[in-house]
Order: structure tokens, then C-alpha cells, then sequence
């Protein structure tokens, strides 16, 4: 029997999901998939085309040209991380915009989208040892998945990890900017009527307000090695 599992990995914005499940997946030598990469590209190619902006959301000129949209994931060989590659091009910089953050969520309720982004997300898990983070991985994507993981922390605390992320590249931005950008996602993406963010009824949650990404990592690994080790 393979001992390679998918872990699936869900929360709301910045508790530390994506780090750890890139840290986890080079140990294990695992893929790690950014889904929220994939509607973010979406968003970029969204605004790129004018179908949507703070003032206006054109949702079937967007629905009609999804044939003309390829989203996939190729191997980056500087850092060995699998990115988000848009028409085959890589936008893994242009998708973490402010701009791209503040639409991403009302583009991620299309439902003929998110079908689309769970066909490709299946043919990545086809082959088992991946570990996938989003909203919906472990209650839509992957319900069978072997482990799901979800992740809280508190909002003030999420919104001071993205502002010092964010203002490393982009020093015009403010703590309220990204706090307002964060509530704004929390309330779309947990009301939202298609695959809505919500912890899956066999998820093991996690508190990250307290825990060093150290400690979290060891934490997760406390639950990812027994399961690996049955597998054998
Ligand atoms: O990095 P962060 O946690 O802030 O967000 P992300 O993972 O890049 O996801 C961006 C957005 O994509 C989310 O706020 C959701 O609206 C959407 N998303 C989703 O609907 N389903 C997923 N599986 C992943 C992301």
C-alpha cells in the first residue's frame, strides 16, 4: 500500500496555511497547491479583460471566455515550489496585489469557475502525496482526503502577519487596508452559497494565535506521521 496521503488544508486569510503546508510538503517531498493561487489568477485575468473592477462586475462576459482560460501549476526550478501559471504564463507576483485581494472573493462565488479549478485541483490529487490549502479542500475538493487540517486565528492578529508581509513590497500600504480587506474576504467567503469556507466535520483545528510557525509545524507533523507510518 502507498503511504502517501493528501492533507488537506482549510482557514480563513493568514493563519500561516500556505507557509506550513510548503514547509511540510518539502519534508515529505510532497506537491503543495496553492488553490487560493488559482482564483487569484483568475481575478488578475478577471481585471486584466475590464470584466471587473471596484465599481463593476461583468460575471457572464467573465463565465463565456472560460474556455479561453487555462490555469496550471509548473514547477519553478529556483525555489523547486510548484506555481500558478495563467495561460501559461507565471503571475505569482501580480496575484498578491491588494487590488487582486480586494476582488478575489466575489470572483471565487462563480460557481462554472470553481468547477473548472476543482477539475484541475483533482487531476493534481490523482497522484496522492499532495497537501492542498484553501477553503473547500477538505469539505469539496477532497472530502476522502486522508487528513484535513483548519486553521483559526484571530482577525486582528491575521491582519498584522499580512500587513508585515505585504509592506516588505508595497510600503504605501496601511494595517486598516489590509484588516478591512481581511474582513471583507472572512464575510464572502463564509456566506457565499457554492462551496462556502467552513471547517469539514472531520477537520482537526487549529489555534495559531499563540504558536510559533515552529511549534505549528510540529504539531501538524504530531498527527501527519502516525498516519504515514500506517500507510507503510
Ligand atoms: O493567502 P490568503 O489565505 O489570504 O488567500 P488565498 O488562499 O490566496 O485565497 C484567496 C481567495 O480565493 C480567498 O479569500 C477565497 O475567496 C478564494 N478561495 C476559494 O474560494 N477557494 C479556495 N479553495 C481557495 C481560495
Amino acid at each position: 500500500m502507498s503511504n502517501r496521503i493528501i492533507i488537506a488544508i482549510d482557514g480563513t486569510s493568514s493563519t500561516g496555511k500556505s507557509t506550513l503546508a510548503k514547509r511540510i510538503s518539502k519534508k515529505l517531498n510532497y506537491i503543495y497547491i496553492d488553490s487560493g493561487a488559482m482564483y487569484r489568477a483568475l481575478t488578475f485575468y478577471a481585471i486584466k479583460k475590464k470584466y471587473i473592477s471596484t465599481s463593476h462586475f461583468d460575471k457572464f462576459k467573465l463565465i463565456n471566455d472560460i474556455p479561453n482560460i487555462s490555469i496550471d501549476f509548473r514547477n519553478n526550478p529556483e525555489n523547486n515550489n510548484f506555481e500558478v501559471h495563467l495561460n501559461g504564463v507565471p503571475y505569482e507576483i501580480n496575484i498578491r496585489s491588494l487590488e487582486v485581494s480586494n476582488l478575489v472573493s466575489e470572483i471565487a462565488t462563480i460557481d462554472e469557475l470553481r468547477k473548472q479549478m476543482v477539475n484541475v485541483q483533482h487531476f493534481l490529487g490523482n497522484s496522492k502525496g499532495v497537501i492542498m490549502d484553501g477553503r473547500d479542500i477538505g469539505t469539496v475538493v477532497f472530502p476522502n482526503a486522508e487528513l484535513k487540517f483548519f486553521l483559526e486565528a484571530t482577525t486582528e492578529l491575521r491582519a498584522k502577519r499580512r500587513f508585515d508581509e505585504l509592506f516588505l513590497v508595497d510600503r504605501n500600504i496601511t494595517y486598516d487596508q489590509v484588516l478591512d480587506n481581511i474582513k471583507l474576504r472572512d464575510n464572502q467567503d463564509t456566506n457565499r452559497k457554492h462551496s462556502p469556507l467552513k471547517k469539514a466535520n472531520d477537520a482537526i483545528l487549529i489555534n495559531t494565535d499563540n504558536l510559533t510557525l515552529d511549534e505549528l509545524e510540529l504539531q501538524l507533523f504530531s498527527y501527519i506521521n502516525p498516519l504515514i507510518l500506517k500507510n507503510l
